[in-house]
């Protein structure tokens, strides 16, 4: 069960979560017709009247573009303001995940995104690890990422995820913790909700922007603080086969953080994992506000 924080933002307004709720008719309940965002918050384990927002800016912005994709002009910085005051009046005490949501909220049938009213919500719930920390296991899906071509895949679209929600379940039901997905050109695509890297003889490798991934902020935040560290960075196409003997393979999220994972199918891969600690070492440093070179990725809220 879920802790969700007591105050949400709904249609314009600061209401007690329970009091925010939307009709059986809501026209995206039917098509999927809505984007959401993702982001995670702790309290600044330095000083106890600050909450910490991880890349607050980067969030926005893409829930700001995926809106655009549903034909809805929802500015970032308006996104932002509500966030922080969103944060603002829950002063949560515990680690937290921000879920703001944009969507066609009329009621009734024809799928469209012309002539039809939108709003924007956004509540929030306690969340700690969402994947076991020490090492998940991983099936690769028999269902395939959407292409970018009948799917804006760049947004965080919300009818996409039924896709997400096959391959996990697959997965869940087989026995393993989480799917990995392949493109529709057969290359190693991502996870349910996490992009994924592998370490080969010293170097990162990510499936690059014209694989049909999601452009992860996490993603972007790891090769930025890999190259930085001066691990290579190499983003280019992935093999199945390449996953089955790498020497490292996790997975990166908001939610998921960077999770190792310590099988592939029946492929069973090294628990030393020196790039993959190390990477997730100053992850965690640079969102609980401990390194002053990353200090701008870190938005902090006196409460
Ligand atoms: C499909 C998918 N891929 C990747 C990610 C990771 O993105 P981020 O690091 O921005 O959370 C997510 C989560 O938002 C996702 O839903």
């Amino acid at each position: 069960m879920h802790t969700f924080l007591p105050i949400a933002y709904f249609e314009n307004q600061f209401v007690p979560f329970e009091e925010a709720r939307i009709s059986i008719a809501t026209h995206a309940l039917h098509y999927g017709t809505a984007a959401f965002g993702g982001l995670r918050g702790i309290p600044d384990p330095q000083k106890s009247d600050q909450i910490l927002l991880f890349r607050l800016d980067c969030h926005c912005k893409r829930l700001s573009n995926s809106a655009k994709y549903l034909n809805y002009d929802l500015p970032a910085d308006k996104i932002q303001q509500i966030i922080i005051d969103f944060v603002k009046k829950n002063k949560p005490n515990k680690s937290f995940y921000i879920r703001p949501f944009v969507y066609t909220s009329d009621l009734g049938i024809a799928p469209r995104l012309h002539n039809i009213e939108k709003n924007f919500f956004v509540y929030g719930l306690e969340l700690g690890d969402y994947l076991s920390p020490d090492g998940i296991t991983c099936r690769i899906s028999s269902w395939h990422r959407q292409e970018d071509r009948s799917l804006p895949l760049r947004g965080k679209i919300s009818g996409a995820y039924i896709t997400s929600s096959l391959a996990k379940t697959e997965a869940v039901e087989a026995g393993f913790d989480e799917a990995i997905l392949l493109n529709s050109q057969g290359k190693v695509c991502e996870a349910s909700g996490m992009n994924i890297f592998l370490v080969r003889d010293g170097k990162l490798i990510t499936p690059g922007f014209d694989q049909d991934i999601l452009e992860g902020i996490t993603r972007g935040s790891i090769i930025t603080i890999a190259k930085g560290l001066g691990i290579e960075v190499i983003e280019r196409p992935v093999d199945k086969t390449e996953l089955l003997i790498a020497d490292e393979v996790f997975l990166s999220g908001t939610a998921a953080k960077i999770t190792p994972v310590k099988r592939v199918e029946n492929y069973h891969l090294s628990s030393e994992r020196p790039i993959t600690e190390k990477l997730k070492h100053k992850l965690t440093e640079i969102t609980e506000n401990k390194d002053s070179e990353y200090q701008d990725w870190v938005y902090v809220i006196p409460v």
